[in-house]
């Protein structure tokens, strides 16, 4: 990955840490395991990448798209959604796609992509421990809506992030913090059928794999 692009994450990070929830673009590690499921299902699939910030998971994503597949690639931020169209969808992997229309920018919150069971396999990058409780329900309720049956959310998470904003969170955070955890904990518990871990990211993280029928 470009120093360049390295930058340009943290920097956003330091201006809006809530927003980007890291300091640090995923590695190839993460990128392939949150991308588990897709890979290794029989396509053809419509795909879409939530949070897609730098495009480290794009990138992998645009290596592993097969014939028929399509991928959405959504982001709220608009220099990283000015990066992407110019650094990565614009490369060898991507640009037929996008002139063939099989790989598309989505400029908005992930909350108002239109809910109409449409994706197989939905892939977020998205700070869900940063959000707002009523953030986070939002995205699962539309992440839910747009996946066709049997599709698959996967999503990760930092390791001990929870808990350690959990016990050294003070005040209307902390309430905060305890209420999302609380949610996403219900959510793994109910629908999630595999968890794996990353040692090889900056910071470690787990991928979490749900269906939610
Ligand atoms: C932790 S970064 C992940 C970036 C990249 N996927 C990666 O793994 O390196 C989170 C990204 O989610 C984006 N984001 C935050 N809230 C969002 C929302 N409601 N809808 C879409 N994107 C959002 C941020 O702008 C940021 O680019």
């Amino acid at each position: 990955m470009e120093l360049g692009h390295r930058w340009r994450f943290l920097s956003r990070y330091l201006r809006n840490p809530h927003a980007v929830g890291a300091i640090a673009p995923s590695s190839r590690a993460l990128a392939e395991a949150v991308s588990e499921p897709y890979r290794n299902s029989n396509g053809p699939a419509n795909v879409l990448e939530v949070g897609a910030g730098t495009g480290a998971i794009t990138r992998y994503l645009g290596t592993i798209l097969r014939k028929g597949d399509t991928l959405d690639i959504c982001e709220i931020n608009h220099d990283f959604a000015d990066l992407l169209e110019r650094d990565v969808l614009s490369n060898a992997n991507f640009a037929p796609l996008v002139t063939q229309g099989r790989a598309k920018l989505l400029r908005l919150p992930v909350q108002e992509i239109p809910s109409d069971n449409r994706y197989d396999f939905v892939i977020s990058g998205l700070p869900l421990t940063a959000f707002e409780l009523r953030d986070v329900q939002d995205v699962f309720e539309v992440i839910r809506q747009c996946l066709k049956p049997g599709g698959v959310f996967s999503y990760f998470e930092y390791l001990g992030m929870r808990r350690t904003s959990r016990t050294f969170a003070i005040g209307k955070r902390r309430a905060r913090i305890r209420a999302v955890s609380a949610y996403l904990t219900e959510n793994l518990r109910q629908h999630r059928f595999t968890t794996k871990t990353v040692f090889l990211n900056f910071p470690p993280a787990s991928t979490h794999h749900l269906r939610f029928d």
